[in-house]
């Protein structure tokens, strides 16, 4: 949500540079952008859509500049214009903010009364005015921006520039990312390492309302006393190519080539040297599993996988109404939040409200070092790698992926696990067989070249392919914005069938053996009301009849619950690709997401 970058340098190109590290950060948000740097005075450029548009008239300008402070836009406070763009410019103070500032309209009556005026609609631009004057208060920065950070509420990441001290930037967060890099020829304060790996993979992370002073050459950190403390230098194991296309049409698609290698990666670690191992779940009254967006679906499989398996209870709940369940945490609860980036404001609430109320946490997490991976008490990184398309996949895939381990070591602790050693082998195995899935590309195509003109599309099925709908549905809305549903086979009867209409999709999945009558009469159900009907079931059903129901058929390897779902939604994440593409739309981009939702 929104992406920051600050660099300051002993070159002149700080502009270049934080306008290249920008791109890397666009998938934060991407509804406007704008940047300040320093030609003599403090100069702002700002331009409503894609970083694209800014770079270009930046181009016409003279942007010879040793510093420069950036921001790519996912709007909260105002409409998506130059105007309510980042940075922001209040009397000495320039700023940049990602994040929430909750009580802005206080601060801001408080202000006006004091004189201040406001030319946005943004709660960034009472920030920048709290800043400065605290600044006027106590002509001290470090102090103008503790002072002015305790009245704030909300959420932030800073990148600060003072009009009389235009080479330095000053930098501060609390509940939204940001790190420090430290480059050959200057230091930034970025969203996240992305944006630097081109030029340094050093970088320390800033704890909650530390301040930074950033210098070409120097930099600070204070603790909210403003004591100087000191931090640890990491080094970034991802690195720049990992944020490049290499060859791809898009990055979603790259990312669904790259699925049979870190799912393989997971099980082959799981086998060998699983550091989650000693986590016994089994320990807890109860888990609950808590997550928004795909993670949430993931979250689904996963509470199918413990309850089905592990025989343990377990209940699934969006983040940002977790807190309404809150009397149902106790110290004996296990609570297992789901995050790709680790930043989600909801799910990080979920997590702190879990720990005040007693109960053990567990991430499953990729982003190494982030905001979730840090506060849970054990974390379990998926280390699927850089996701750039917003529309997750490998993110989504591998957090199933950790879910059956963590089935399976339950299963292994009750002594209830049969056919462990066929497991074994289907989990090690499953990069063949992932491959051989997605390199089906024309039966997806045939598919979506079947369903792109429609304007609805349902997804059925029963037991765990019902969680897998959901994420089929899902990933075809936001990247095709075609309006789909998923329903649990049995329930579409009972009301939503009336929305099928002769050729309305219907796409059925039927893996698991004991449902797949079930969900075949559903299926009739649509047909005979005249849906155009594609079943996605596995290959021990080749010589079964399809031809009274289904217009097309997926058969797919027929392998454990612990895979098969993994199996199946990357044939669904392939056909949203497809009619995708086939309608023309943004994939990586698609219109008002943002990857990383760090407010609540
Ligand atoms: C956003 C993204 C989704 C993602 C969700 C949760 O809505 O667009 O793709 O599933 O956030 O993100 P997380 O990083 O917590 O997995």
């Amino acid at each position: 949500m929104c992406g920051i970058i600050g660099y300051t340098t002993n070159k002149k190109d700080a502009v270049e540079i934080a306008i290249a590290g920008l791109k890397n950060l666009e998938y934060r948000g991407y509804d406007s952008s704008g940047i300040a740097y320093n030609d003599g005075k403090i100069t702002m450029v700002k331009s409503k859509g894609k970083i694209a548009n800014l770079d270009d008239k930046l181009k016409s300008l003279d942007t010879t500049s040793s510093i420069a402070i950036a921001h790519t836009r996912w709007a909260t406070h105002g409409e998506p214009n130059e105007t309510n763009a980042h940075p922001h410019k209040v009397g000495k103070v320039t700023l940049v903010h990602n994040g929430i500032i909750e009580n802005y309209a206080t601060l801001k009556e408080e202000l006006i009364a004091k004189g201040y005026e406001f030319k946005s609609e943004t709660d960034t631009e009472v920030a920048t005015a709290y800043i400065d004057y605290c600044y006027a208060t106590y002509s001290d920065k470090l102090k103008a921006i503790v002072e002015a950070c305790k009245k704030i509420r909300g959420s932030y990441a800073f990148d600060i520039i003072f009009e009389d001290e235009p080479e330095t930037i000053y930098s501060t967060r609390k509940d939204s990312p940001l790190i420090i890099g430290y480059g050959k020829d200057g230091n930034f304060a970025a969203s996240d390492i992305s944006a630097i790996l081109s030029y340094t993979n050093k970088y320390s992370l800033i704890d909650e309302s530390d301040v930074v002073r950033i210098t070409k050459d120097n930099v600070t950190f204070y603790n909210s006393n403003l004591e100087e403390v000191k931090k640890e230098i990491k080094i970034a194991d991802w690195d720049a190519t990992q944020y490049q296309k290499n060859g791809y049409d898009h990055f979603m698609l790259k990312e669904i080539y790259e699925q049979p290698k870190v799912i393989q990666d997971i099980y082959t670690r799981f086998y060998n040297n699983c550091d989650y191992s000693d986590l016994d779940i089994t320990s807890f009254e109860k888990i609950h599993i808590v997550a928004c967006g795909s993670a949430m679906h993931a979250a689904l499989v996963g509470k199918y996988l413990l309850q089905t398996y592990a025989k343990i209870p377990a209940m699934v709940e969006v983040a940002s109404e977790y807190r309404y369940a809150e009397e149902l945490i106790t110290p004996k609860t296990l609570l297992i939040v789901v995050s790709q980036s680790g930043e989600t404001a909801d799910t990080l609430a979920a997590l702190r409200l879990a720990k005040e109320k007693g109960a053990y946490v567990v991430g499953i997490v990729n982003a190494v070092g982030s905001t979730i991976a840090r506060e849970v008490d054990k974390c379990i990184y998926t280390y699927a790698g850089p996701e750039i398309a917003v529309a997750t996949t490998k993110g989504y895939t591998t957090q199933v992926a950790i879910f059956a381990t963590l089935a399976i070591n339950a299963m292994k602790k009750n002594n209830t696990l049969v056919n462990e050693e066929k497991i074994k082998s289907e989990l090690l195995n499953v990069e063949n067989v992932l491959n051989t899935i997605i390199s089906n590309r024309e039966l997806y195509l045939d598919i979506a070249q079947k369903i792109y003109t429609h304007n609805d599309v349902f997804f059925i099925g029963r037991g765990i392919d019902s969680a897998v709908c959901m994420e089929g549905s899902l990933k075809l809305k936001e990247i095709s914005y075609t309006h789909s549903e998923s329903y649990s086979a049995g329930e579409l009867k009972h009301g939503t069938i009336s929305l099928i209409e002769d050729g309305t999709p219907v796409i059925a999945l039927a893996t698991n053996d004991d449902l797949f009558e079930k969900t075949v009469s559903n299926l009739k159900e649509t047909k005979a009301r005249g849906a155009y009907s594609i079943f996605i079931t596995t290959d021990n059903y080749k010589d079964y009849n399809f031809d009274e129901f289904a217009d097309k058929v997926i058969m797919l390897h027929k392998t454990s619950e612990f895979l098969q779902p993994i199996l199946v939604v990357v044939t669904l994440q392939l056909i949203a690709y497809e009619v995708a593409k086939l309608k023309g739309c943004d994939i990586d981009k698609p219109r008002n997401l943002a990857k990383s939702v760090t407010v609540e």
